[in-house]
Parts: structure tokens; C-alpha cells; sequence
């Protein structure tokens, strides 16, 4: 089938590309000319697992193009025109901004108009953005004024992919959600996602545009809390002497709970669990229908990553100023260079504000740190070894699988304390006694040092 994918950041361009990869003709469209130039270059804009050479693959297969030009796509009579473009939160009030996806929409309808109209095809036009309900049914009006109406359907089909292993969840989703007022989008969707569901597995949820759209948020809003809730739970543990990490397992053995989303944290991050909530929040006080546990969460998350600064200025005495912190990890989370609301981007500023010389350090996801972060007090370290040189600290904030099995015994001699703050509790604690070093973790006992350093870390 053929698919037009409007825009190619991380969920266009892997959605884009799986699709192609699972044998669909994909023709993808995006404003930004730097990005349609790198990518017709061979480059991807971003780093994604596996996602480079899916792309090349598919490129040299002739299933996959890229474009800016909206008309190019329309040229090729897709059959459906997927809107992929960024919702981010309204600064005043947490609310989506589907600007972009009301634009995208009405640029692909004038286009087919331009071409001569739909010439008895039947195009779905189907929002893959996360965006607030009634958001599909006026890209239904949008695109109405242009083609006319029972011309064209629009279906919603949220994406749930986790950045870092994005590929691997589109090819074995746990559910498809197809949410639509016409039978023909609904069954044409199914079509689609067919190579993925052939196993006979009932994957693919069919319902209403409002309840797809929907289905989206209060997921993310359940994972966020979830998170939220054994983060609060760890600073507890810490209080009683009690072990979060015993706790997680203690409750997610509970099938009725699941043990997913229940490892501790520096607090939510990322693209989408910040904006979804507040917007989620924007859309239940606008119906006067509040979510306050969801208005709870926000503020809990938001607070836990100043409880993370707290830890690392009590773990040095009471105070950072002047003293070499080493940061481990400024992605939002492993395996991706998105720094979009990370932790990193809350703590570093502080312990900067507070007169630390930060050192930082991140395999992927330094340039983008940088644009946000700055050069102030702040220096990016090329390695993990430059990194830690002479710090009074090392504070590990991103779970990269190359921070879990260090030789501290080693990096230890090069630190001017051998002092680490482990805000993803990597090491066990048996581990951790194995290192040499002062460890401190998340609703842990902390590990070494002497009893006023444990004092503190339990503050
Ligand atoms: N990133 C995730 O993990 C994730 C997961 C699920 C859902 N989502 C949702 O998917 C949507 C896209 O997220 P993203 O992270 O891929 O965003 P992104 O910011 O990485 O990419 C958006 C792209 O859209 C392009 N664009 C903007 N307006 C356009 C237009 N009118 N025409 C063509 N292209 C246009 C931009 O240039 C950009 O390349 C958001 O609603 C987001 O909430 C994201």
C-alpha cells in the first residue's frame, strides 16, 4: 500500500521506515529542509537502534523517499496520508499546540485538490501525533472544505513506540489502536498492519476517533504515574531503611500490578510524559472534569528531580560549591540522544546555579545537551575517563549500558573522591560493596564512606 508519512522525527521516520520495511511504498514529507537534505544523503537526523540501515536498505530497495514538497507525495496517490508532526505543550497552559497538525492536514488536502481532486480514490487521513480529543474530527472539517465530505476518512492511530528500542516495538506491538467513524479507514488500517498481525494475535483495537485519542494519553498518564509512585516509595525506603529494589520485585510479581515502570529513577523525562500529562490535565480542567491524581504526579515528578539535586549536595556535605561533579547520562533515558525534559536538564542548571564545576559526559546525546545547557561552568567530556578525572563526585543520571559494568577499583584512583551517586541504581548493593568506593543509590542503604556520609544520604 502506499503511505504518505507527514512528518519525520522520531515517530514519522521509524514509522516511516517499518512500514516500508514490512513492504509498503513510503513517501515521506517533512518542512524541515536540513532534515529531508540528510536523510536523502543517507544520514539519519537522529539516533535511533537499527534505524540508519532500515533506512538505506529500503532507499536502495525503492520503498522509501524523501521530500519536502508536499505535491511530490500527493504525485504518487497515496493511499493514506499519515500526520506525524510535533504537539508540543503551550507555554501558558500546558495544552497541546496541533497547529502543526492542522496545518499538515490542510496542506495535503489543498494539494490533491491542486492535482485535480481524488480521481475515485479514497484516501484515510490518519493522525499518528499524540493529540487532544476533537483533534481528528476538525482535521475531518479541515480537510472537508478541500476534497468535499464521504471523499476521504480520518482515523486515529496513537503510536506507543519507546525511544531506544523504537523498531523492535513497531514490529511486535503489544496493541493497535484504530480509532475511526468509518468501517472502510478501520478495516483499511488493519490491512495495512496485516504483516504484523498475522500471527492470529487479536492486536488490533477498533473504536472511535475520540476514544483512540484518548487511549494515548491516559496510557502515557498511567506509565508516569506509575513511575512516580516507586519513586516516592524509594525516597521512603530510605527514611525506613527499607530496600526499594526488594519492593519493586515485591510488588511487581503481582500480576495484577506487573513489574514494568517500577524501577526507580532520577523522575520522567523525555518527549512525551511531560507534555501528555500537563496536556491531559489542560483538556479535564477545560471539561471541568479534573485527573488530580495525574495533577499530583506532575508535581511530584517535578519536585523528586530537586529531591535528586538534595541527595547529591548532602552525599559532598551539605554543599557543591567548587567542587568537580562528574554527570554520567544526560539522554532523557538509554539509547537515544534526546535530551527533551531530562532529569539532566533540571539537575545540572542547579548544581551549575549552586557553583559546582560540572563535568558531563554522554555517549550520544552531548550536542543536544549542549544547545540547551550551554558552556557555563560546564565542560563536555569526550570520555568517561575525562570525565571523572579529579571529581569530587560521579552522579549517574542516564541507565547507557556502558556505565554498569565499570571497573571502579580503576576509575577510582583518578577521582579526588571516590564518591558515586548512582540516581538508576545500576549495582546491586552486593556489587556495589565489591566497588571500593562510597555508593549511593535510590531508596537504598548506601555502601562505604563513613557513617556521616551514610547520615547524610539518608537526609
Ligand atoms: N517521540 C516519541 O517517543 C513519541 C512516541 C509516541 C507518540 N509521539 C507523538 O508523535 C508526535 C511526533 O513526535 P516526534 O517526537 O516524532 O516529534 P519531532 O519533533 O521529533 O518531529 C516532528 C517533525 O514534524 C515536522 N513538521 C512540523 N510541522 C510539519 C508540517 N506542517 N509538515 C511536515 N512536517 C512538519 C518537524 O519538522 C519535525 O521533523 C507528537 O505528537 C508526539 O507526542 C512521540
Amino acid at each position: 500500500m502506499r503511505v504518505c508519512m507527514i512528518g519525520v522525527g522520531y515517530v514519522g521516520l521509524v514509522t516511516g521506515a517499518c512500514f516500508a520495511e514490512i513492504g509498503h511504498e513510503v513517501v515521506c514529507v517533512d518542512t524541515n529542509p536540513d532534515k529531508i537534505r540528510q536523510l536523502s544523503e543517507g544520514e539519519t537526523p537522529f539516533y535511533e537502534h537499527g534505524l540508519k540501515d532500515m533506512i538505506r536498505a529500503n532507499r536502495e530497495a525503492g520503498r522509501i523517499s524523501f521530500t519536502i514538497d508536499i505535491a511530490e507525495a500527493v504525485a504518487q496517490n497515496c493511499a493514506f496520508y499519515f500526520i506525524a508532526v510535533g504537539t508540543p505543550a503551550h507555554l501558558e497552559d500546558g495544552g497541546a499546540d496541533v497547529s502543526h497538525v492542522y496545518s499538515a492536514a490542510e496542506a495535503a488536502a489543498k494539494a490533491i485538490k491542486a492535482r485535480g481532486g481524488l480521481n475515485g480514490s479514497f484516501p484515510v487521513f490518519v493522525v499518528k501525533s499524540t493529540v487532544p480529543v476533537g483533534t481528528s474530527r476538525e482535521i475531518g472539517r479541515i480537510v472537508g472544505r478541500h476534497l468535499g465530505p464521504d471523499q476521504f476518512a480520518v482515523a486515529s492511530n496513537p503510536e506507543f513506540l519507546r525511544q531506544g528500542c523504537a523498531i523492535e516495538d513497531f514490529m511486535a506491538p503489544d496493541r493497535l489502536v484504530a480509532g475511526s467513524s468509518s468501517e472502510r479507514a478501520r478495516t483499511l488500517i488493519e490491512e495495512l498492519y496485516r504483516p504484523l498481525t498475522r500471527q492470529g494475535r487479536r492486536l488490533v483495537l477498533t473504536t472511535t476517533v475520540e476514544t483512540a485519542e484518548l487511549i494515548k494519553y491516559a496510557a502515557n498518564a498511567f506509565l508516569a504515574t506509575k513511575i512516580t509512585f516507586i519513586n516516592e516509595l524509594g525516597r521512603l525506603c530510605e527514611k525506613l531503611g527499607a530496600d526499594v529494589e526488594e519492593l519493586s520485585l515485591g510488588i511487581g510479581l503481582d500480576k495484577r500490578i506487573g513489574d514494568k515502570f517500577l524501577t526507580t529513577g532520577p523522575g520522567y523525562g523525555g518527549s512525551c510524559f511531560p507534555k501528555d500529562t500537563l496536556a491531559l490535565i489542560k483538556t479535564a480542567n477545560d471539561l471541568h472534569s479534573p485527573v488530580e491524581i495525574v495533577e499530583t504526579v506532575v508535581r511530584v515528578n517535578s519536585r523528586h528531580k530537586h529531591f535528586m539535586y538534595n541527595k547529591i549536595r548532602d552525599a559532598l556535605g551539605g554543599s557543591v560549591a567548587d567542587r568537580k561533579i562528574a554527570v554520567l547520562g544526560l539522554a532523557f533515558k538509554a539509547n537515544t540522544d534526546d535530551v527533551r525534559d531530562s532529569p539532566a536538564l533540571t539537575i545540572v542548571p542547579v548544581l551549575q546555579r549552586e557553583g559546582a564545576n560540572v563535568t558531563v559526559y554522554d555517549p550520544v546525546a552531548a550536542d543536544n545537551a549542549r544547545l540547551v545547557l550551554g558552556s557555563v561552568r560546564i565542560e563536555y567530556a569526550d570520555s568517561l575517563k575525562q570525565a571523572i578525572a579529579g571529581a569530587d563526585a560521579v552522579v549517574i543520571l542516564t541507565e547507557w549500558e556502558e556505565f554498569r559494568s565499570l571497573d571502579w577499583g580503576v576509575l577510582a584512583g583518578a577521582m579526588a573522591r571516590p564518591l558515586v551517586i548512582d540516581l538508576r541504581n545500576l549495582y546491586s548493593l552486593a556489587q556495589a560493596s565489591a566497588m571500593g568506593v562510597e555508593y549511593i543509590s535510590l531508596g537504598r542503604d548506601p555502601v562505604g564512606g563513613d557513617a556521616g556520609d551514610k547520615g547524610g544520604a539518608r537526609r
